[in-house]
């Protein structure tokens, strides 16, 4: 496996390579990501994973200097799945001067949801991508890149931009890996306490319950509104838990429809505690 740092050496790694598969990350890997670095393994012969904390989709009160840092670690896990190349850019190697050039996602997907209570989240998280898939795929006449469906919203931004730029990528979606209590597996579960890792399968359970009542029919708000209350009573503040299209994150006319998605967003530990989130489809 060999490890570059700059767009340069990554491009001199993948000459003659064709068509790669690419797993971009932020580090600080388990199980999820090295699922989907399984699975980038079986769709091409060379295997890129990046590892890069983006500051620009990073809120000045967010977690991007404590962030975990485990490069080493993350390599050893990297290896040991059979993938190619690491491509390490320092802050320096990717956004050489500010990034004042930016990917704006279309607002209809991306201001709700994360983009709500994560406002310019979505404009970060397309420019880092799009300037990865130039940097792993500007060479190798496009590829396969491989996204967790626990971002469900993340995954469908990212479809879109493919999509409207015409980039020559096949999106693959995997699905999300979890612990045995059901908690999706996240950089961000390294955060909670024991008790707290107990709790936090609260979230996916919310979910299913919401998903069930919304089946029934009844009053989705309300389903909704009372989803949100029951967590809050086992020390959770949620910022949403509710049932959208799959096809476009917007509210269902009849919950009883199908092809529907509930997502959820809460922190656990307080108004700064550990925010996570989670989904599922029904
Ligand atoms: O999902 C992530 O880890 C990040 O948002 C990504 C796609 C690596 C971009 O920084």
């Amino acid at each position: 496996m060999r490890i570059v740092h700059t767009i340069t050496d990554l491009r001199a790694a993948l000459a003659g390579t064709q068509r790669p598969a690419f797993v971009p990350t932020m580090g600080n890997l388990h199980e999820g990501h090295l699922s989907l670095v399984r699975q980038a393994c079986e769709k091409s012969d060379v295997t890129v994973a990046s590892i890069f904390v983006n500051r620009l989709q990073f809120l000045p009160h967010e977690d991007f200097d404590s962030y975990p840092r485990t490069f080493e670690a993350d390599c050893a896990k990297l290896n040991a799945e059979g993938c190619s190349i690491v491509f390490a850019p320092k802050e320096k190697d990717l956004y050489p001067e500010p990034q004042t050039f930016k990917v704006q996602p279309d607002a209809a997907l991306a201001d709700i949801l994360e983009g709500e209570f994560r406002p310019g989240f979505f404009t970060g998280v397309c420019t880092v991508v799009m300037k990865l898939f130039q940097a792993v795929f500007g060479t190798t006449g496009g590829g396969t890149a491989v996204f967790g469906q626990k971002d469900y919203q993340q995954l469908m931004v990212i479809r879109r931009m493919v999509q409207q730029f015409a980039l020559p990528i096949d999106i693959v979606a995997a699905s999300t890996a979890r612990a045995d209590s059901g908690l999706a597996l996240s950089s961000r579960n390294g955060y909670l306490s024991d008790e707290q890792r107990v709790q936090a399968m609260a979230l996916s359970q919310a979910l299913k319950s919401l998903a069930e009542a919304a089946r029934q029919g009844g009053d989705l708000a309300q389903l909704e509104a009372q989803a949100m209350d029951a967590l809050r009573a086992k020390g959770w503040t949620p910022d949403y838990l509710t049932v959208r299209q799959r096809s476009n994150l917007l509210t269902p006319a009849d919950a009883r429809s199908g092809d529907l998605v509930a997502l959820g967003a809460a922190r656990l530990g307080g108004a700064d505690g550990t925010r996570l989130i989670d989904n599922l489809e029904f």
